[in-house]
């Protein structure tokens, strides 16, 4: 794949070389990929497979089966609320209708300045912090419209 650094093909050929099965590194191999260009590309599905031995269309199971690996560019700020069970009876939904209406997308869309990218998640694993979500690596709890207006005000 052209579009990788020296760096990280560098990386990829140690982390291969560090497993029993090569393909035991594909979850790695792909946040490496992921770090770098942003998001999985077609065409890194195909050379992954090639890679590690694969057939693409595991990659790609592997891809959609985890939220954190995008399939697409997405904007600066990715919001992403838990809707799984503990949040939703916290008032996940009003979280989501109040991002949704204040950013003016749904889930799975982009601002179109390319700021804001809005997803829903399931169990962030902070339950106990109920309703909350993450933005890009970073956790915000305990959620309220108010919360989330000084959360985006406090963004660049
Ligand atoms: S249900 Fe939302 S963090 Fe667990």
């Amino acid at each position: 794949m052209t579009s990788l650094s020296p760096e990280t093909r560098k990386k990829i050929t140690e982390l291969t070389g560090k497993y029993p099965q090569k393909q035991a590194a594909l979850l790695p191999v792909l946040h490496l990929i992921q770090n770098e260009i942003g998001y999985i590309p077609a065409e890194a599905e195909i050379w992954v497979a090639e890679l590690l031995g694969l057939q693409p269309v595991r990659v790609k199971e592997v891809i959609t089966f985890y939220t954190m690996f995008l399939e697409k560019p997405i904007g600066r700020y990715h919001l992403q609320v838990c809707t799984n069970l503990s949040c939703t009876l916290a008032g996940a939904r009003n979280i989501l209708s109040y991002l949704m209406n204040k950013l003016g997308i749904k889930p799975g869309e982009t601002t179109a300045d390319g700021r804001f990218t809005l997803t829903t998640v399931e169990c962030l694993g902070a339950c106990e912090h109920a309703p909350c979500m993450m933005v890009n690596f970073d956790y915000y709890e305990h959620l309220t419209p108010e919360k989330i207006d000084k959360i985006l005000d406090g963004l660049e």
